[in-house]
C-alpha cells in the first residue's frame, strides 16, 4: 500500500473537474490504455486569456487521478505563458508529494498541460520527431531528458519511477544510461562557477589590500569624473571614507560609496566590508 499524503487522498476520492470542456481552446492527450495510463485535458481561455476552466478524464491509478485533479486547480485562473511554466514537481508539491515510484503521474499532467498548449497554439507535439528510447512504454528521448533535466534524476531506476521509461523487458537501459550521463555532464557545464572562497586575511593584511583596491580600482574611475576618496579608519569590517572633489557634493553619493566603492571593496577584500562615508 503507497503512502499517500491526505491532500493525494482527498483528490483521489473527490476529483476536481472531471469531464471534458465542451468546445475547448486547447486539448492534450497523453498515456496511452496500453502502458496503464493515460490522460485527456483540456481547457478554455476567458476574455484575457486567462484558462477559465480546465477539466481532465484520466485512465490511472489514484496518483495519476489525483495528479490530474490537482493539475486542473492550479492552472485555473493562469495565463498559457504561466501555466506552461508548471512543473511536475508543482503538481507533487501541490499534492503535498508523492512516492517517488509515483512521479511519473505529475510528469504526465506536464506533459498532457505541454501537449494542450501546444493544440491551442496549432502545434502538434508528435512523438515521431523524436526517437522513441523505451519501445515498452513509447517514451520518447525528448520526454526522458526533460524529466532528468527537470527534477535532477540520476539512476535508470530514477528515469523509470518518473517516466516509466525501462520499467518492462530493460533493453532500453544502456540508452538511459547514456542520456543520463549526456544530459547530467550539460548541467554540470550550465552551472555557475563556484566562486572561488576568499582566503581569510590577517588585520595588516586587510588594510594593505584596502588601500591597493583603492589606488587601483577606484581613485582613478572617481578621478576620471571630476571627484576622489580619501580613506579615513578601518575598523574591523568597517571602512570609513570622505568623498572629494565632484563626488563631495554630488546627490548620488551613497550610491557611488554603496554600489561602486562597497562593491569594488567586496569583490577584492571581503565580502563582509561595509562602507561608511565620514562627512566633515
Ligand atoms: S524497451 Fe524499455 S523497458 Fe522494454
Amino acid at each position: 500500500m503507497w503512502d499517500y499524503t491526505d491532500k493525494v487522498k482527498d483528490h483521489f476520492l473527490n476529483p476536481r473537474n472531471v469531464g471534458e470542456i465542451e468546445n475547448p481552446d486547447g486539448i492534450g492527450e497523453v498515456g496511452s490504455l496500453a502502458c496503464g495510463d493515460a490522460l485527456r485535458l483540456s481547457f478554455k481561455l476567458d476574455d484575457q486569456k486567462r484558462i477559465k476552466d480546465a477539466k481532465f478524464k484520466t485512465f490511472g491509478c489514484a496518483s495519476a487521478i489525483a495528479s490530474s485533479s490537482a493539475l486542473t486547480e492550479i492552472i485555473k485562473g493562469m495565463t498559457l505563458e504561466e501555466a506552461e511554466k508548471v512543473s511536475n514537481q508543482d503538481i507533487a508539491g501541490f499534492l503535498g508529494g508523492l512516492p517517488e515510484e509515483k512521479m511519473h503521474c505529475s510528469v504526465m499532467g506536464r506533459e498532457a498541460l505541454d501537449a494542450a498548449i501546444a493544440n491551442y497554439r496549432g502545434q502538434k507535439i508528435t512523438k515521431e520527431e523524436f526517437e522513441i528510447v523505451c519501445k515498452c512504454f513509447g517514451v520518447s528521448d525528448r520526454e526522458i531528458i526533460k524529466a532528468i533535466r527537470e527534477n535532477g534524476l540520476k539512476t535508470v531506476e530514477q528515469v523509470t519511477y518518473y517516466t516509466k521509461a525501462g520499467g518492462g523487458c530493460g533493453h532500453c537501459h544502456p540508452k538511459i544510461e547514456g542520456l543520463l550521463a549526456s544530459v547530467r555532464e550539460e548541467m554540470e557545464k550550465e552551472k555557475p562557477p563556484v566562486k572561488a572562497e576568499k582566503k581569510k586575511l590577517t588585520n595588516i593584511q586587510k588594510i594593505k589590500l584596502i588601500e591597493e583596491t583603492l589606488g587601483r580600482e577606484i581613485v582613478p574611475a572617481l578621478k576620471s569624473d571630476g571627484g576622489d576618496i580619501d580613506l579615513i579608519d578601518i575598523d574591523g569590517n568597517k571602512v570609513y571614507v570622505a568623498l572629494r572633489g565632484k563626488c563631495s557634493f554630488c546627490p548620488s553619493s551613497e550610491v557611488t560609496l554603496k554600489q561602486y566603492v562597497e562593491t569594488k571593496l567586496k569583490e577584492f577584500v571581503s565580502d563582509e566590508i561595509e562602507v561608511e562615508e565620514v562627512r566633515p
